[in-house]
């Protein structure tokens, strides 16, 4: 089958590959339809995240058709169409059973903090993911969730990933009615955090990038506010100038470890990774979070020590809740805003590029070019 071959720091290229076979009981083998490239992505592309090994085929975001499946499996059959969730959990750990899928204890053997995911190096469990033709599913009576009648591909492809984490940023923020919430990052999940923080009743909402053209997308999409950094003498002064000298009710980090803004952090965390990526956007939140207030970050970070303001979030007093995404916890509700219109995720969606082009998504993606919002991948196997 073709899939997407990981060469090294930013190269990659599609290769042929054995077809995956059933391992275990429950596991399911589907056939990929669609497959997305995310923020997540790029922080392997750069060759950020240890262990990411040569060979590797990425892809957490993708939805497909049921194949195959191994003699326990009894959620799905095959021929089901399915999206699914970018978390690989057992259903059954305490994790688990808290309705925490990101943070299950028996996908990933290296279990110190992350679960299971699919295609993100072996820090997460060493799962090929979905840039592919075929990929393996385990556990596959918990995850995958066969996408609903009538449900656009691309509005299920979406729900894997980009609007559970949008909406677990705005739900993570605590967001009371009237608060102001300040969004880092004008990507697909701050423009989806942006959306959420709407439904969780936000009376003014406002996202900060240095991309026109994702500050314009974001204005449009999200009815929200939305500035330049780089025409700021000061990120943290300008949102306190905003805001009554208050600082926002709520912060949230849609940015992470490749954050642009601070030449020190950028050489100490991105050149030279010293640290776990560049803590740029983190410093702006904590800094430009009103006192008591809630930093929420989604963004992701590498997991070695990193050089945050963590005396300023001890004497502001300011609560930080971060996670992955928990998808399968989110799904109903998601699925409901999708089929009642209350969200549109494939409004997202810029590009469609046929999978045995993903060396020019992954560059078109990472270098922000072509007004490039979110790219989808298109595989053979999607037409057979
Ligand atoms: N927690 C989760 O479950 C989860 C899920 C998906 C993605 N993520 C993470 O969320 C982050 C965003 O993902 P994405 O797909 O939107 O990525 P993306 O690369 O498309 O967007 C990131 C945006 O941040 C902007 N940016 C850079 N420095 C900034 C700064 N200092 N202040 C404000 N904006 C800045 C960039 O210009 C870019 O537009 C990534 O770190 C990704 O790994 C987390
Ligand atoms: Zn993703
Ligand atoms: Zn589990």
């Amino acid at each position: 089958m073709l899939a997407m071959n990981y060469r090294g720091p930013k190269r990659v290229r599609i290769d042929q590959k054995p077809e995956p076979t059933i391992l275990h009981p429950e596991d399911a083998i589907v056939r990929v339809t669609r497959s997305c490239i995310c923020g997540s992505d790029l922080h392997l592309y750069n060759g950020l995240v240890p262990d990411t090994r040569v060979g590797s085929t990425f892809g957490h975001e993708f939805v497909g058709v049921v194949e195959e499946i191994g003699s326990e499996v009894t959620n799905v059959k095959v021929g089901d169409k399915v999206l699914v969730p970018f978390n690989i959990a057992c259903g059954k750990c305490a994790f688990c059973k808290q309705g925490l899928f990101g943070n299950c204890h028996e996908a990933n053997s290296q279990a110190t903090a992350v679960g299971g995911i699919f295609g993100y190096s072996h820090t997460a469990g060493g799962y090929d993911g979905g840039q592919a033709e075929y990929v393996r599913v385990p556990y596959a009576n918990v995850g995958p969730t066969v996408i609903p009648e009538g449900m656009d591909p691309d509005d299920a492809v979406l729900l894997t990933d980009v609007v559970p984490t949008g909406y677990q940023a705005a739900e993570m923020g605590g967001i009371q009615k009237g608060d102001t919430v300040v969004i880092f990052g004008a990507g697909p999940i701050g423009i989806m955090a942006a959306k959420c923080s709407w439904l969780f009743g936000a009376g003014r909402v406002i996202v900060i990038d240095h991309i026109e053209y994702r500050l314009e997308f974001a204005r449009n999409y999200a009815q929200c506010e939305a500035y330049n950094f780089k025409s700021m003498d000061d990120p943290v002064l300008f949102i306190k100038k905003e805001t009554d000298w208050m600082g926002a009710d709520v912060c949230i980090d849609a940015v992470g470890a490749e954050a642009a803004g601070d030449v020190m952090q950028t050489i100490t965390g991105r050149k030279l990774i010293l640290q776990a990526g560049s803590a740029t956007a983190l410093h702006w939140a904590i800094n430009s979070v009103k006192k008591g207030g809630i930093v929420s970050i989604v963004g992701v970070y590498g997991p070695t020590d990193n050089l945050i303001p963590i005396g300023d979030v001890v004497n502001k007093g300011i609560t930080i809740r971060a996670n992955q995404a928990s998808v399968k916890r989110l799904l109903p509700k998601m699925i409901e805003h999708v089929q009642n219109g209350v969200l549109d995720p494939k409004g997202l969606i810029t590009h469609r590029v046929p999978l045995e082009e993903i060396s020019d998504a992954y560059h078109i993606f990472s270098e922000k070019l072509d007004n490039c919002i979110k790219p989808v991948l298109i595989p053979p196997s999607a037409n057979r």
